[in-house]
């Protein structure tokens, strides 16, 4: 039988340890006293080096997390995914983005009846779109491709686009649309020629208001400029091929409900990464996911890099009652990077109840936030060192660079490994002012490069910790209720908006409309 972590005989075993010396442990001294420390606490997983020995745990906490997460039932429920149970309870669904990796014809164990069929059909899909998307390559013609679609049908393949800029066909200018708001779309526009522009309309549901209406003012400003073939100059990217169709637009590439919105960038949701680097820059950033994958269903749980990331972010969350946790990529093409795992982590286990729908009595997803260093340093990270909350720190950093500009990256690793030292370190000053407390943690992941395959194994990486502290929580990590209010009410106000009907609405609302109607 698995338990929920806090019906489990580890949670007060932990609480117990939190409060005998967990609160007081100084990572100073756990150094200072243990040789072995950062041996026992990094490890190479695949395409990624992650060092986690500069948190606020020991070796004791750390195993008897481990033991909370088989009284869970982890890697029975991780099992369960791989295999295409329907996990995503409350919208009775299989989580199999893992499919999406997989290579052809390759059979796990415990898989489900549907996976040989359901692999071979993601194969045929993806050999087209990756078709598809070399072809557009060779096109001289098309100079601009438009990726419109928003959460994650924009924030994974924007962040992959960016993060994977040297690798690019520079031929090609691409453009990210996400926002209902006209600038943005209008904005990108501007600078486009309909002979020359390939529109992507990505959307799992090709329902979401915001793509839909930014779809439509593309089609008509299509027309308008004398675009004369949709077939050619729009694709859609969706699992409701029907309402692609019902649009106008024809060609189109399919996926299925198997795959969650923000798990989607593997799938033809990826096709402006195919894109931007090509069939073969795309199967290695597969390739790279499916080797972590790989590890996360296989290696020993306390060897498992996933599994050690989601039992920290327990730890943090539930003992320390860390609140958030800061993102610090030390490379400029990973500057969307925070944004993305907002999303991943945020929409995934932002939940208040549990799978049975009561309440929890204990607190899930922390909030992410983050910028390129050296940029959050000049920005936020005075907080990080000085102010009152702990945060724990998340650095990412390549070992090489892909420029040749002499000096830029020792400086950047450097800045990097002097951050997180001066986090732990800290500094007796001679006032309070100058002084530095330190003991505050850090996490530090190392690529040693960064390339499409390092990029899948980072992505899925966070995928899977993700997974991990969901399932120790007993929460749907998978579907997304908390966004459906605000949409439903946006169409209400909408109409309101127009007939200046305020009937029924509480009085801040209906002076904000007023106000917006008339602008007194
Ligand atoms: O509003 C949340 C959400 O459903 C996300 O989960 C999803 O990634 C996004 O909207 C976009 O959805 P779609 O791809 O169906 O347009």
């Amino acid at each position: 039988m698995s338990l929920r972590c806090d019906q489990t005989p580890q949670w007060p075993q932990l609480q117990a340890a939190f409060s005998a010396h967990g609160s007081r442990l100084d990572l100073r001294e756990a150094f200072a006293s243990d040789a072995q420390r950062f041996r026992h606490f990094s490890q190479q997983a695949p395409q990624v080096f992650a060092d986690l020995s500069k948190n606020l745990w020991d070796a004791d906490t750390e195993a008897l997390l481990l033991d909370m997460a088989r009284a869970c039932g982890l890697p029975q429920h991780r099992d369960a995914m791989f295999a295409g149970q329907p996990i995503n309870s409350t919208e009775g669904r299989a989580v199999l983005h893992t499919l999406l990796r997989r290579p052809r014809g390759l059979a796990l164990p415990g898989d489900g009846p549907d996976i040989a069929q359901n692999l071979a059909e993601v194969h045929t899909t993806l050999d087209a779109m990756l078709a598809y998307a070399d072809a557009v390559r060779a096109d001289s013609s098309i100079t601009d491709v438009v990726n419109i679609g928003i959460g994650g049908s924009d924030l994974g393949p924007h962040m992959a686009v960016l993060a994977l800029e040297q690798f690019r066909d520079q031929g090609k200018r691409l453009h990210f649309v996400s926002n209902v708001d006209g600038h943005e779309l209008h904005t990108v526009l501007q600078s486009l020629k309909a002979r020359s522009t390939l529109f992507l309309i990505a959307s799992k549901t090709f329902t979401t208001a915001e793509t839909m209406t930014n779809a439509r003012s593309a089609l008509a400003w299509f027309a308008a400029e004398g675009g004369q073939d949709v077939g050619r100059h729009f694709a859609a990217l969706t699992t409701n091929v029907e309402a692609a169709k019902a649009l106008g637009i024809t060609t189109t590439f399919g996926f299925w409900d198997w795959v969650g919105g923000r798990y989607s960038l593997w799938s033809a949701i990826g096709l402006p990464i195919a894109v931007a680097i090509g069939s073969a820059g795309f199967r290695d950033l597969l390739a790279g996911a499916h080797a972590m994958d790989e590890h996360f269903r296989t290696a020993p749980l306390a060897q498992n890099l996933p599994v050690r990331l989601g039992l920290l972010d327990v730890w943090y969350r539930n003992f320390h009652g860390f609140t958030s946790r800061c993102i610090a990529p030390y490379h400029a093409a990973l500057r969307r990077l925070s944004a993305y795992l907002q999303q991943l982590e945020m929409e995934s286990n932002g939940k208040r109840v549990g799978l049975d729908g009561q309440p929890l009595a204990y607190a899930t997803s922390p909030v992410l936030w983050g910028e390129p260093g050296t940029n959050g340093q000049h920005a936020f990270f005075q907080m990080l060192h000085q102010g009152t909350d702990v945060v724990p720190l998340e650095l990412i950093a390549v070992r090489q660079p892909t420029h040749p500009l002499e000096g830029h990256h020792n400086k950047l690793l450097a800045n990097a490994l002097a951050q997180a030292q001066a986090l732990m370190v800290g500094k007796k000053g001679e006032d309070g002012h100058r002084h530095f407390p330190g003991n505050r943690p850090s996490t530090f992941l190392l690529l040693d490069e960064l390339s499409p395959a390092s990029l899948g194994a980072l992505i899925a990486l966070q995928e899977h910790r993700v997974f991990v502290s969901g399932s120790l929580w007993r929460i749907n990590s998978f579907d997304q209720w908390g966004v459906e209010l605000g949409k439903v009410l946006a169409k209400d106000i909408e109409a309101r908006l127009d007939s200046g009907d305020a009937a029924g609405l509480d009085g801040s609302t209906a002076g904000l409309l007023e106000r917006l109607r008339t602008g007194h």
